[in-house]
């Protein structure tokens, strides 16, 4: 194995070194949804430990807003113990620390379609503004079911939650359609010098194609997409960040990255765990819609893209759109010779057993939902015409890894044909995600000794080892970045929308077709036997992870 030395940490100052020594202004995060699991597994805890590293503002401050009855001091209480179980910082570390953060959170009490529960919170943000200096700057984010992100954002509107001005009389209000005014008179008004207001939107945003659209029309009512953050938490992942990096920071790789050089790329997610306790969600959801709409295409997406002109949110989500403007969306046909679907049955993960997919809690007994999803992308256009990108996600496979193999193609000369090297290993250039983060490069080597005997090796980047730092979680870079009112790593409509396009034609495909006989692969494997065979027709096989 080969290392590489790597020179002593710099800040970057073009970008990532500036944008490290910022505090965003004063503001109130504002949380729908705050009793459920992601606000207490990850945003409170990522909030906090932005906090105790001292990277939000003295007067940060949250209000939670929910169906619970709950009084400010239980939801204090409540945080309290996940931020203790989750995040890196303990408040019992430091409790004269936790005390200062809890000052400054709130809870109000209201069912999400209430106008009254709305009017009560605007009053409570005012309050706090005077008590906090808050300023009238508002993060509101949607982490309630996704079901109720079309009400929410639509009072919002209707109390004037969204403006950083009040409504006046001379205000026009727009149509959801654009053939008529609406019932709210609201105006999506540009973010002033002043205050702002931004939303943050969890996924999933939306269904399908036709629901994500539906959805972006909805809140683009009230407010103008400058200030929409659609999260995707995958773009939070320092690895994820370093491809940009990787790529654009170094000259030698742009010459390579094409289909003159590149035989095909894959890109896997592999999950040991199961559906956990979210099944009612995952079952009407799927592989699919959880894993390769998002996460698994902005990956595509930054692997494939051509260099921004710069490295800001417009720039590079055009890039981005770009490529997935590319992909066409397959037809029926097509769907079923480059998708494989799959569904774990009963098995064992590091020898202990665990339930097939149907008999997982909440999970109907005959349910078709797919825990596995493999599939075949082709991007149409110069750089990568007739390159293959395999995507791969599935959940109970042997281990946890997120990785992206770039292979390329072999030497164009056999000079080793008479040799025991006549059976060469192709280059491999691998982005590891996680957890093992960092990049290898796989090549050729002589063994020593007279004979010519090859063997293939590998240089590794780690970034534990070469930084010594604790990587920050995915949260903690995503909310600092929309509190600073950076959008770069946040998802543009037209990506959301042409994300959706692609996956809506395979869930098209699958619905003219009956669904395979689940369970076809057993938990603690690497998938359905399908779809090993899948990438055999093409000459290649799934990298060993
Ligand atoms: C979420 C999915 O978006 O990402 C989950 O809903 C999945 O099903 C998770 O487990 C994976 O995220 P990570 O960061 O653990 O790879």
């Amino acid at each position: 194995m080969v290392s590489i030395l790597t020179t002593p940490l710099v800040e970057n100052p073009l970008r990532f070194g500036l944008r490290m020594r910022r505090t965003p202004n004063p503001c109130i995060l504002v949380l729908f949804g705050v009793t459920g699991d992601l606000a207490h597994r990850k945003l409170l805890p990522a909030i906090y430990n932005l906090y105790v590293e001292r990277r939000l503002p003295a007067n940060f401050s949250i209000v939670g807003f929910a169906r619970r009855a709950l009084s400010d001091d239980d939801m204090r209480n409540d945080l309290k113990a996940s931020v203790e179980k989750y995040a890196r910082n303990k408040p019992s570390h430091r409790p004269g620390v936790w005390d200062s953060f809890a000052e400054g959170l709130f809870y109000v009490q209201s069912n999400f379609d209430d106008p009254e529960g709305y009017k009560k919170l605007a009053a409570r943000l005012s309050e706090i503004d005077q008590q906090r200096a808050t300023l009238g700057n508002r993060l509101f984010y949607l982490s309630t079911p996704p079901e109720f992100y079309s009400m929410i954002v639509q009072q919002m509107g209707a109390a004037g939650l969204a403006n950083t001005r009040p409504i006046s009389s001379t205000d026009v209000p727009i149509s959801t359609n654009g053939t008529g005014p609406l019932n709210g008179a609201f105006v999506p008004l540009p973010e002033t010098d002043m205050s702002w207001r931004r939303i943050v939107v969890e996924k999933p945003f939306g269904h399908d194609l036709a629901s994500a659209q539906q959805l972006n029309r909805q809140i683009s009512e009230v407010f103008t997409e400058e200030q929409i953050y659609r999260i995707d938490h995958y773009l939070g992942k320092e690895t994820v960040q370093n491809i940009l990096v990787f790529r654009f920071a170094n000259g030698i790789w742009e010459p390579i990255w094409s289909r003159r050089y590149v035989d095909s790329v894959q890109i896997i997610v592999a999950e040991s765990l199961g559906v956990e306790d979210r099944a009612s969600y995952y079952d009407t959801s799927g592989a699919l819609r959880d894993m390769l709409q998002n996460h698994m295409m902005q990956l595509l997406a930054l692997v494939a893209m051509e260099p921004p002109s710069s490295f800001d949110a417009q720039s590079v989500r055009d890039e981005k759109a770009k490529v997935l403007r590319s992909i066409k969306p397959f037809t029926p046909v097509e769907v079923a010779q480059n998708v494989i679907r799959g569904q774990y049955g009963p098995g064992a993960i590091l020898g202990q057993p665990v339930p097939g997919y149907r008999h997982e809690q909440n999970v109907p007994p005959d349910s078709d939902t797919e825990t596995y999803v493999a599939a075949r992308f082709f991007i149409d256009n110069w750089r990568w015409s007739g390159v293959p990108f395999y995507l791969r996600h599935g959940k109970r496979l042997p281990k946890r890894v997120t990785e992206i193999a770039i292979q390329f193609r072999p030497a164009p000369l056999a000079l080793f044909q008479h040799t025991a090297a006549d059976e060469l290993q192709p280059n491999v250039l691998v982005l590891h995600i996680q957890p093992d983060e960092g990049i290898s490069i796989k090549f050729e080597s002589k063994l020593p000794g007279q004979d010519i005997r090859l063997r293939s090796v590998d240089m590794n980047f780690n970034y534990g080892s070469s930084f010594g730092i604790e990587t920050s979680d995915a949260y903690e870079r995503l909310l600092w970045d929309a509190m600073v009112g950076d959008s770069t790593l946040f998802t543009r409509r037209d990506e959301v929308e042409l994300m959706w396009m692609i996956t809506t034609s395979i869930l098209e495909g699958w619905q003219r077709v009956p669904p395979p006989t689940f369970p076809n692969y057993r938990a603690g494997s690497w998938g359905p036997s399908v779809a090993d065979e899948f990438i055999a027709r093409d000459g290649r096989q799934w990298r060993r992870v």
